[in-house]
């Protein structure tokens, strides 16, 4: 991917971490930093007040919520792989009028940016949540997981359907109050990653945030059967970040509006070859497992790293059609 950049080559002289400028705008929204945490990796992003100030991250995207909550997939739920996680967590989450009760208020005492991720089983409950969301305080923006291959009823027709995708999103929009951001959250399963993230831009989305989960399978062989109940799950970790960069990539160049990169981010090199395909934020997911402080520590090596290679702002490394 290095000799695809395009500027903020090696031979540009480096500069101090200070000059570099890692503000990123979604929507109006302007953010410190280009790093969020990743729904569902990171809890409600307050689970880890005891080892890092949440506040300090670009954003942190939450577990996704539904209108009811959920007591989500039976175990297995998770299986470690060599390259990355098979998960069949099934959305299991509070349900919207906990979350607004008791996460809600805490993460604004935080000053949390916060980027409510929502799901639906009815085209019209995404719009619903927004309602519901903006009568209180303590966030930035939703993130529609139109993504989610854990959930038979609704979000995989949802997000495999471009003119859901864009229905979906556009009466979101109607609804979202000013001075909030829209991220739609768009699978890399079955349908072209151009033509969804076109679908959203369309419906008005203030950025794309890709990618969900890649689908996947375990077997056991002994019991000639998939170890999950459902047969599929989803899998994530550095087994998928070339996936992840090549829908990034598509997306990037199908839509003017913003891309945020996920999939497999796990160090700075990382973060930057995402910048290269085309992103403008990342958020990290599986990483965070291993080490809950990881999207802080990469936070840190950014600007020292940009600053390496004389790059003023991460749009610069962004490569040449
Ligand atoms: C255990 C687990 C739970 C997840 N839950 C959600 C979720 O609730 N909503 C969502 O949009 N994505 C969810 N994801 C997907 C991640 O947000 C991310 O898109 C994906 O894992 C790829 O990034 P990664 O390789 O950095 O993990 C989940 C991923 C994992 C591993």
């Amino acid at each position: 991917m290095s000799e695809a950049r395009s500027s903020g080559s090696a031979s540009n002289p480096p500069l101090d971490p200070s000059q570099v400028d890692l503000r990123v705008t979604i929507g109006g929204v302007e953010l410190p930093n280009p790093v969020f945490t990743a729904s569902g990796a990171w809890g409600y992003g307050l689970e880890y007040l005891d080892l890092v100030d949440p506040a300090r991250l670009g954003a942190v995207v939450t577990k996704t919520i539904t209108v009811l909550p959920r007591k989500g997939n039976p175990q297995p739920r998770l299986r470690e792989l060599p390259t990355g996680l098979l998960n069949s967590i099934g959305l299991e989450n509070v349900g919207l009028g906990a979350f607004v009760r008791d996460k809600l208020p805490r993460l604004a005492r935080h000053e949390v940016r916060t980027v409510v991720s929502l799901a639906g089983r009815r085209e019209e409950e995404f719009a619903e949540m927004i309602g519901e969301l903006s009568h209180h305080e303590g966030w930035v923006g939703v993130e529609l997981n139109l993504s989610c291959p854990n959930v038979a009823e609704g979000g995989l027709d949802f997000g495999t359907d471009p003119r859901l995708v864009e229905s979906i999103t556009r009466r979101a929009r109607a609804v979202l109050p000013d001075g909030k951001c829209l991220l739609v959250k768009l699978t890399p399963n079955n349908v072209p990653m151009a033509t969804l993230a076109r679908a959203a831009e369309a419906g008005g989305a203030h950025a794309i945030s890709c990618i969900n989960t890649v689908v996947g399978m375990e077997i056991d062989l002994d019991a000639r059967r998939p170890v999950f109940p459902r047969g599929i799950a989803g899998y994530s970790g550095v087994g998928i970040k070339p996936i992840a960069l090549a829908k990034v990539w598509e997306a990037s160049h199908a839509v003017d509006i913003p891309v945020v990169g996920i999939g497999g981010i796990a160090t700075v090199r990382d973060v930057l070859e995402f910048f290269v395909a085309g992103a403008s934020a990342v958020q990290v997911g599986t990483a965070l497992f291993a080490r809950p402080d990881r999207a802080h520590r990469l936070i840190e090596e950014l600007a020292a790293e940009l600053a390496a290679r004389g790059v003023r702002r991460p749009a610069e490394l962004r490569a040449g059609d």
